[in-house]
């Protein structure tokens, strides 16, 4: 209670001690968890390093070898043996993070949303309490609330990252049915992505190995600016710009 007492003094949201019938999108502070129900979809999201699909990746994911990993450079000769200090500058529920965390990467984590902090907190709170010391949520070095792009021109020179990867939201598909429930919750709550040329334009000034950027496997590069490589699995693509090759 009171740490949903404190979360919406400090957003200005409203907070009901009950659901409440007349609000699409709810973050609710439930007794093990914190969560954002969607009362139109009848389902929620929230951030579980621990069980379901994240932990099942860490125990039998792809390794090296799958495509997020070529495309951060985790194969070059020279990143061998050292570990990767990655930015996500668009975290989301940090999926693609923790894939990239359970492959040894240092990552700083950095969400514009409020409530999405909140819920990575959470959920990364709830990963570090229960005692599995090797967890990669330890990789998860940094939590940060702020646009990126301002982010990245705060940084001292000297904490510039190997890689910055971006995953902008993707435009909302029209058949809602094909999208899984999840991600149109995020869509309802973040919509579709504003600023992602400046978000790329900022991250080739600050990366010191390569800039890496999500897109669906048909669309054009951010802004139509020229990656240096692109490497795709089934539904994605990575376009990989690569800093002084
Ligand atoms: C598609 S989601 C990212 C999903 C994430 N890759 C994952 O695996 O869970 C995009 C996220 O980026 C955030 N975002 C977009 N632009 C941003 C910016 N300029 N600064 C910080 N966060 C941003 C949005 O709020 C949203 O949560």
């Amino acid at each position: 209670m009171q740490q949903a007492q404190q979360f919406a003094r400090l957003h200005n949201f409203v907070l009901f001690e009950q659901p409440s019938p007349n609000h699409v999108l709810q973050l609710r502070f439930n007794a093990d968890r914190l969560a954002l129900y969607d009362s139109e979809l009848n389902s929620s999201i929230d951030v579980d390093f621990i069980q379901g699909a994240l932990a099942h990746r860490e125990k039998f994911g792809g390794g090296k070898g799958q495509a997020i990993a070529r495309a951060v450079g985790l194969n070059k000769p020279a990143n061998r043996g050292r570990q990767l200090t990655v930015i996500d500058a668009t975290a989301g529920l940090a999926r693609d993070a923790f894939v990239l965390a359970t492959l040894g990467c240092q990552l700083t984590l950095v969400e514009q949303s409020p409530v999405l902090v909140a819920l990575l907190q959470d959920g990364i709170e709830r990963a570090l309490l229960s005692g599995d010391g090797h967890h990669a949520v330890h990789n998860f070095t940094n939590l940060v609330h702020a646009g990126s792009a301002l982010y990245m021109e705060h940084m001292d020179a000297d904490s510039h990252p190997d890689v910055i990867y971006i995953d902008p939201m993707y435009p909302e598909r029209k058949k809602s049915a094909l999208v899984k429930k999840d991600m149109q919750i995020l869509h309802k709550l973040i919509g579709a992505a504003q600023d992602e040329q400046h978000l790329l334009e900022t991250a080739l000034q600050h990366a010191t190995q390569r800039v890496v950027v999500k897109r669906p496997i048909h669309a054009d590069p951010v802004a139509g600016i020229k990656p240096s490589t692109q490497i795709s699995s089934k539904k994605t693509r990575y376009d990989v710009y690569v800093i002084n090759p």
